[in-house]
């Protein structure tokens, strides 16, 4: 008897690549068929806007005008430029980081109006007639602004991947608690501000991910420009001065 040993006769043997043909073949014979088929009440196909790319959305080109780091640009963007991508890539202002591009780690994190926001969540052209400061536009000439300067003083970075963006975050914080804003740990919602604890403030900079772990020094940096000891409370002896 000429059987092989999984005992099949070769002629009824399948192999692997013969139903991936197999199947490939049939799939191609359906679409035929469905394309006959289809044939005689096929509705025409939207005719695409001219130097549209077929199978791609056509692109949208807005006029933008947005001053950052109080100079006033206008910008002419495919409307789903995002406003980190306008400031890294159209205006060249390297200082925002592009971290994760999904609005995890906070390392783009600019001024909008006054308000921090994650610059890669947000599209330029939302921000059309608004005010947008970078941590380039934080300083006036030589001078540092106090939350630059006392990140240096407290070594509240390392590899300074994060830092701009704690920076402009920090800023941005301390303003919210000063207008009353509470946080989800804020346990006295009357107070107005409430006090800013430890723990308050690590939960107020939770959005802002520092992968050197540089937290107790950034939390004594922004102690000392709120107005604190500068220290850490958590971490008692970290976060002091760095000799100059
Ligand atoms: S790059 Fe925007 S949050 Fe990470
Ligand atoms: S200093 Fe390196 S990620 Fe924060």
């Amino acid at each position: 008897m000429d059987e092989s040993r999984d005992g099949m006769a070769p002629g009824a043997r399948v192999s692997r690549r013969g139903v991936l043909q197999g199947g490939a073949a049939t799939a191609i014979a359906a679409g035929l068929a469905s394309t006959s088929a289809d044939a005689g009440t096929a509705v025409e196909a939207p005719a695409l806007p001219q130097g549209a790319a077929p199978g791609l959305a056509p692109v949208v080109m807005e006029r933008v005008q947005v001053t950052v780091n109080g100079q006033q640009r206008v910008l002419t963007l495919d409307a789903r430029t995002t406003l980190l991508d306008m400031l890294r890539e159209h205006l060249h202002l390297t200082g925002s980081k592009k971290g994760c591009d999904h609005g995890q780690c906070g390392a783009c994190t600019v001024l909008a109006d006054g308000q921090r926001i994650n610059a890669c969540l947000s599209l330029a052209v939302m921000h059309d007639g608004r005010e947008v400061t970078t941590i380039e536009g934080l300083a006036q000439g030589d001078a540092l602004h106090p939350m630059q300067q006392a990140f240096l003083t407290h070594d509240g970075y390392q590899c300074g991947y994060c830092t701009p963006g704690q920076i402009c975050s920090a800023i941005g914080m301390l303003q919210e608690h000063k207008d009353g804003w509470p946080s989800w740990v804020t346990a006295d919602l009357t107070a107005s501000p409430p006090p800013l604890t430890d723990g308050e403030l690590r939960e107020r900079m939770s959005g802002n991910i520092c992968r050197c772990s540089a937290y107790p020094n950034i939390v004594a940096a922004i102690r000392e420009v709120e107005g604190g000891s500068g220290q850490d409370a958590d971490h008692p002896g970290v976060g002091r001065k760095v000799p100059a």
